[in-house]
């Protein structure tokens, strides 16, 4: 089965389903979830994750609190819901497309009349939230591809593919649509220590797919970059401000190894990663907890008074980056945020 949405409303069981991504690629399993401490935890445990998945996950979270929220007067009601919204966000700071689908979808319940109205105006605003999601991965996908040799070798990292959005991704968008117009892409997919979201994630979408991909340890990106031939580095974003681009730790890496060796560094995001207030500065970088760091399985491998960072993204400056590829075009820093967002919206 390839992977079709990462997470969805399940009408029946008013509940929120989703592939929980901490089995794969051992197991696939969809996950349900119907209050908001487990939705949290499944957040922070990256059960679901990925910038624009967390969008999505903000707006169906704000979907399961209205349904949840048993106040009687409209104004508590949405007081409870806002509270729950605020809980949510604090679980990943970095990923701005969070709170933005939290606030998209409040935004809409707070010009409802009656509470069944507001609960039903914030199941249809996370849906819609998903849908532009998909619509926005294949527009990315369909711009970037444009960028991509007829026969090349792309590196990527971390996972933005599928498992990052609603669906088709947006560094792998790219690849997916440059596949689909009949060019050959070859997939160098860096693991992603610690959580191994590209070579769990990664390697597991595109290998569904026939995509020919290969793994290599993080520590190998420079090496590869130096002597195999690589048309691009293509990644997807958590954040972009005016300044830097967030991503998953290890990116910053590989854009100055690619402005080293002379290969275009692309960015892949919708217009929901970036901000338009916040400078690099302002922007907290996760910190996660040791043991992500220490142990592999059941075994422990750092010694326990030895210190341990973990900080799950770091920052690239603008000027490393080649191009950013968004639902509406490519761009080239610098680039004018309240410009592009003020664009209309794809439809
Ligand atoms: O910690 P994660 O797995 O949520 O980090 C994800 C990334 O860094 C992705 O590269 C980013 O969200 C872009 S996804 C299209």
């Amino acid at each position: 089965m390839k992977v079709e949405t990462t997470l969805w409303w399940d009408a029946r069981g008013n509940c929120i389903r989703y592939i929980d991504q901490t089995l794969l690629p051992n197991e696939y399993k969809i996950g349900e979830c119907r209050d908001i401490e487990r939705w949290a935890t499944a957040i922070r445990r990256l059960e679901v994750r990925g910038a624009p998945a967390l969008g999505v996950a903000g707006g169906y979270g704000v979907a399961l609190a209205s349904v949840l929220a048993d106040e009687e007067s409209f104004s508590r009601f949405m007081d409870k819901v806002r509270r729950d919204g605020e809980y949510l966000r604090a679980t990943r700071p970095t990923a701005i497309n969070l709170g933005w689908g939290i606030d998209r979808v409040l935004g809409r319940m707070a010009v409802e009349a009656s509470i069944p109205a507001a609960r039903l105006a914030a199941i249809a605003e996370a849906e819609e939230i998903a849908r532009e999601d998909t619509e926005c991965c294949h527009a990315i996908g369909d711009f970037g591809a444009s960028l991509l040799p007829d026969n090349c070798t792309v590196m990527t990292h971390c996972n933005a593919g599928a498992l990052a959005c609603s669906s088709w991704g947006t560094a792998l968008g790219v690849i997916r649509s440059a596949v689909k117009r009949g060019k050959e892409v070859k997939v160098i997919a860096c693991e992603t220590r610690p959580l191994l979201q590209g070579a769990r994630l990664t390697a597991w979408e595109l290998d569904r797919d026939g995509i020919d991909v290969t793994v290599i340890t993080d520590s190998m990106a420079a090496h590869v970059l130096r002597t195999r031939k690589i048309d691009a580095v293509i990644v997807g974003a958590d954040r972009i401000t005016r300044d830097a681009v967030f991503n998953k730790i290890g990116t910053y890496g590989h854009a100055i190894s690619a402005k080293h060796h002379g290969i275009p560094f692309y960015v892949a995001a919708p217009r929901s990663t970036f901000d338009p207030v916040n400078g690099e500065k302002d922007v907290i970088i996760e910190e996660r907890k040791r043991d992500e760091v220490t142990t592999l399985g059941q075994r422990i491998f750092v010694p326990p008074g030895a210190g341990v960072l973990n900080f799950g993204f770091d920052a690239t400056p603008i000027d490393l980056v080649t191009a950013v590829v968004t639902e509406c075009g490519v761009f080239r820093p610098p680039i004018d945020i309240k410009a592009l967002l003020s664009r209309p919206a794809v439809k």
